[in-house]
């Protein structure tokens, strides 16, 4: 049984299989719902989302599965009524996978304990797997290669999407430039596989990428002060020069990017977000083989 917690452990050539598997069934759809026909993914979840949540659900539907929306803020979990093993042992025998978005990871790695079917993350504090496959695909399509680019990351450099850009990318030959207020330097265990800068300034990147700096977990109390924190993060113009620009979303403008930026030409944020059906579509073939 292959849970998808976090790329970190994954290999090379795991993280490329998904990756081509995303832009396979991007160019062929109707091939790949044999395994998924009749399969009930459970979607437990903690925190908003649009993309991950109708990608993994429209990816179940469109291959003649069942996704049942299940918010945690309903479930006697949050009541304090009973355990998230409880939980996870009595959806496991219902459905055929779990989605979890979360906050934090080990909650994910106990509801893969106790789970007889795979589990997905579909966010937590500390990884996005999901998101980072999708933009591989994207990269991939757009370049022709992974091999021998570079992406350059400002903002908030420890969060879930740098992390899992970090675990993965320098794996599949994308040099990865982080620039981040000392403060929001990502892990150290993670440092020895990028270049990490604490005062932003202008590189030669393939790709600009960047989040939001005010994160679904972060405390509101805490947004005023990271705004000032990453205001000199902000992706502009001058900072793009001829970089194609990523975006995870959901995006502020106004804060780490202008309107200019991500309305502009070089912004391919919503062909990134777009192919997030086919790489969610990936993962659960994947987790179901
Ligand atoms: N990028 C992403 O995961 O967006 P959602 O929070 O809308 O799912
Ligand atoms: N870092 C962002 C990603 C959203 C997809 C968050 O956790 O809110």
């Amino acid at each position: 049984m292959k849970h998808f917690l976090s790329l970190k452990n994954l290999s090379e050539k795991e993280i490329l299989e998904l990756v081509n598997s995303s832009l396979r069934i991007k160019k062929f759809p109707k091939l790949y719902s044999k395994k998924v026909k009749g399969k009930t993914m459970l979607m437990m979840f903690e925190k908003p989302s649009l993309r991950t949540r109708l990608s993994l659900e429209i990816a179940m539907n469109q291959m003649h599965g069942n996704a049942i929306y299940y918010s945690l803020l309903d479930s006697p979990l949050s009541k304090g009524k009973e355990t998230i093993e409880d939980t996870t042992k009595v959806i496991s025998r219902y459905c055929d996978l779990i989605a979890a978005r979360v906050y934090e990871q080990e909650e994910l790695q106990k509801i893969a304990k106790n789970s007889r079917i795979p589990v997905i993350n579909a966010l937590s504090n500390t990884d996005h797997p999901c998101q980072v496959i999708g933009d591989l695909a994207t990269i991939k399509e757009k370049f022709g290669k992974l091999k021998g680019l570079t992406l350059a990351y400002y903002g908030d450099g420890n969060s879930n999407v740098i992390n899992s850009l970090i675990h993965a990318l320098p794996k599949v030959g994308i040099n990865v430039h982080v620039f981040a207020p000392k403060k929001y330097f990502p892990d150290k265990k993670l440092w020895k596989n990028i270049n990490l800068e604490d005062k932003p300034r202008k590189i030669k990147a393939d790709i600009i990428y960047t989040d939001t700096w005010l994160s679904y977990h972060v405390k509101k109390s805490e947004y005023s002060s990271r705004i000032k924190i990453f205001k000199k993060f902000q992706v502009g113009k001058e900072l793009l020069g001829k970089a194609l620009f990523m975006h995870c979303l959901p995006a502020k403008r106004g804060y780490e990017v202008t309107s200019e930026v991500i309305d502009g030409k070089q912004s391919i944020v919503f062909d990134q977000a777009g192919n997030r059906l086919f790489s969610a579509k990936a993962v659960i073939l994947w987790c179901l083989k």
